[in-house]
């Protein structure tokens, strides 16, 4: 067929991957390509509105930069990213469940001694963080590793703050020979996904608050286990029921127990009050 008409173009397309030797790139492509014409057809979408759709995804790829991703963020709010964990790491009674990674994750935090402070300098009320990684069948699993990040206490990644170069509340600690980790570092609050950018547009559009509710992020792994990208979330937390990202797991939602100023968990002498935090990662099998 030369000629196609509202009906017959999508058949056509697909016909044309008919040489394609990848089974799993054609199907993803077929699929898409029947998705994205059914959506077309549906809305009836107007010259105007496929021109400010060009538009937008033009402008979200020119928002990314080397410290932000807006396509994460777009995946994100649009709730993608949730659905894929959720399609690939379904979750599974007594092992810790994945939620989104987010747009803040910066590769390579250094590895710091178990103890160690994390939020040096950092705005924010005081966390003292511990707990073990475990195997499924509840074995401590040593020398698993645990790549933190987290905003300030006023809801500000390193990456947002102006004039900020360096990694700050991030870290990477290891487990002791009975599984255990323990960190310092302080307890995050809500904050607004970017925006200043395209999604930012969007979601005002859309008539949409840009809030995630306080947590800290965390890639929990170890030899011969699945990692785990994850968050703990801040118990009593704003916005844990409107979650921007669709990332709040129940699983997840952790207390934060307030102490006045005084001895603190790891001996020393914190003269705000401060919180700790308890959590225990259970890694399924790789
Ligand atoms: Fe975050």
């Amino acid at each position: 067929m030369r000629e196609f008409d509202e009906a017959t173009i999508t058949q056509t397309v697909i016909g044309r991957l008919s040489e394609c030797d990848d089974p799993r790139f054609k199907r993803v492509m077929t699929s898409l390509i029947t998705h994205l014409h059914d959506f077309v057809r549906d809305v009836r979408l107007t010259e105007d509105e496929w021109l400010t759709a060009i538009q937008f995804l033009t402008d979200v790829g020119q928002t990314c930069t080397e410290k932000r991703q807006e396509y994460i963020l777009l995946s994100d709010t649009l709730g993608i990213s949730v659905l894929v964990i959720t399609i690939n790491h379904p979750a599974v009674q007594g092992s810790a469940e994945s939620t989104v990674l987010g747009p803040f994750y910066w590769e390579g935090a250094p590895e710091r001694p178990r103890g160690s402070n994390l939020a040096e300098g950092v705005k924010g009320e005081p966390a003292f963080y511990s707990g073990r990684v475990l195997s499924a069948d509840g074995r401590p699993l040593e020398n698993a590793l645990l790549d933190i990040w987290s905003g300030d206490g006023e809801g500000n990644y390193d990456m947002q703050i102006p004039g900020e170069t360096g990694m700050k509340a991030r870290g990477r600690i290891r487990t002791d020979a009975q599984g255990r980790y323990w960190f310092r570092s302080i307890k995050p609050t809500y904050y607004p996904v970017p925006t200043d950018g395209p999604v930012g547009r969007m979601l005002r559009k859309m008539g949409r608050h840009p809030y995630r509710p306080g947590h800290i992020h965390m890639i929990v792994s170890a030899p011969g286990h699945r990692p785990v990208t994850t968050h703990l979330f801040v118990a009593g937390s704003e916005y844990l029921d409107s979650d921007a990202v669709f990332g709040m797991k129940e699983s997840l939602v952790t207390r934060f127990d307030r102490h006045p100023a005084g001895g603190a968990p790891d001996g020393s002498t914190v003269d705000i009050p401060f919180y700790t935090v308890q959590y225990d990662f259970r890694l399924r099998p790789a």
